[in-house]
């Protein structure tokens, strides 16, 4: 629309005087990605995040996220355009709860999902994302228990890639991906047969894809992905037509970086009402009026700290 128009000039023009960099997630909305100097996943976010030579990062994705950001450059001002931003899966778990289960596994190896508080980070040993879980429990020494939170699909999924048998999961789930389930998988199964399912780990449909995968029916053509891993296989994949079993933002930046392909959504109304909170005209206002920071504490952010560069160091 005309309206967004205007605020896309706006927005470019403040981001050059205030020498900000934009940094949006992959389920953003279409206007938000289309201002943004750089679209991925948690990790590339982090990983740009920590590298950026800007003053101020506009975060545009959720409250985590943005804390995150923060953590990693602390100097620098981080701003989310929606303090409402959250994420029902980092809600699932708190400082208390974490420090009961510990005290239950003294011993135990505390391995956080990026999805989480940045106290819940700092009570733990490692970070981890999606596209790099496998690798950094596979780091940890076999002898070691292993506490995963807070998703329980990412963490059954890890626990079976890597055999291990002393991981405990915490039984937290996204209510987006959650909703993604094995009936969702074997509907599309039956009406695209040459397609390429791209599953996140985060779905309660993960088991099955995986045993689909095991089975033959997705031998060659199941992937378990981050978001940025869908991305880079729906570049280099030969397939004509993807089912993507996430959050259906996604689903803009690889239509439009993949225009001859066709990307099919599992399930129409997997939306992220917490993604979407972000919109254009909050974006232009948080560079208008520098709001709304985020900030972690100096004594939480070097512990957290420590977790994502083990993490980093890993992947
Ligand atoms: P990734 O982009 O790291 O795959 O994470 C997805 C997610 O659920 C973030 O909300
Ligand atoms: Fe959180 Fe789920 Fe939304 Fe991702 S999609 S931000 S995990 S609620």
């Amino acid at each position: 629309t005309m309206l967004d128009l205007d605020y896309k000039r706006k927005v470019v023009a403040l981001k050059e005087q205030k020498n900000a960099v934009i940094l949006a997630h992959n389920y953003q909305l279409p206007e938000v990605q289309d201002v943004a100097d750089f679209i991925g996943d948690s990790l590339a976010l982090s990983k740009n995040a920590a590298t950026t030579d800007a003053d101020v990062i506009v975060f545009c994705g959720v409250h985590f996220m943005a804390e995150t950001a923060s953590i990693l450059c602390p100097e620098k001002k981080v701003l989310i355009p929606d303090l409402e931003a959250g994420c029902s899966l980092a809600s699932t778990i708190n400082v208390h709860e974490l420090q009961a289960w510990k005290a239950e596994h003294p011993d135990a190896v505390v391995v956080s999902y990026v999805n989480t508080t940045a106290d819940v980070k700092a009570l733990s040993d490692y970070c981890c994302t999606s596209s790099n879980a496998v690798k950094v429990v596979n780091s940890i020494p076999r002898d070691r228990e292993v506490l995963f939170l807070p998703d329980l699909f990412l963490g059954s999924y890890v626990a079976e890639v890597t055999k291990r048998k002393n991981m405990y999961i915490w039984p937290g789930e996204c209510h987006v991906h959650a909703g993604i389930k094995a009936d969702d998988i074997n509907k599309m199964l039956a009406t695209f047969k040459n397609a390429d399912f791209l599953v996140h780990p985060e779905c309660s449909c993960t088991s099955s894809a995986m045993y689909h995968m095991s089975k033959g029916d997705l031998a060659k053509t199941g992937h378990i992905l981050s978001t940025e891993g869908m991305m880079k296989h729906a570049r280099a994949s030969d397939a004509k037509q993807f089912v993507v079993a996430t959050e259906t933002g996604i689903l803009y930046r690889m239509q439009k970086e993949n225009p001859d392909k066709e990307f099919i959504p599992i399930k129409r109304d997997a939306v992220c009402k917490y993604m979407k909170k972000i919109t254009l005209e909050k974006v232009y206002n948080s560079l208008a009026h520098n709001v709304y920071e985020v900030k972690v504490p100096k004594d939480v952010a070097d512990r957290a700290r420590l977790a994502i560069d083990r993490m980093l160091a890993i992947s």
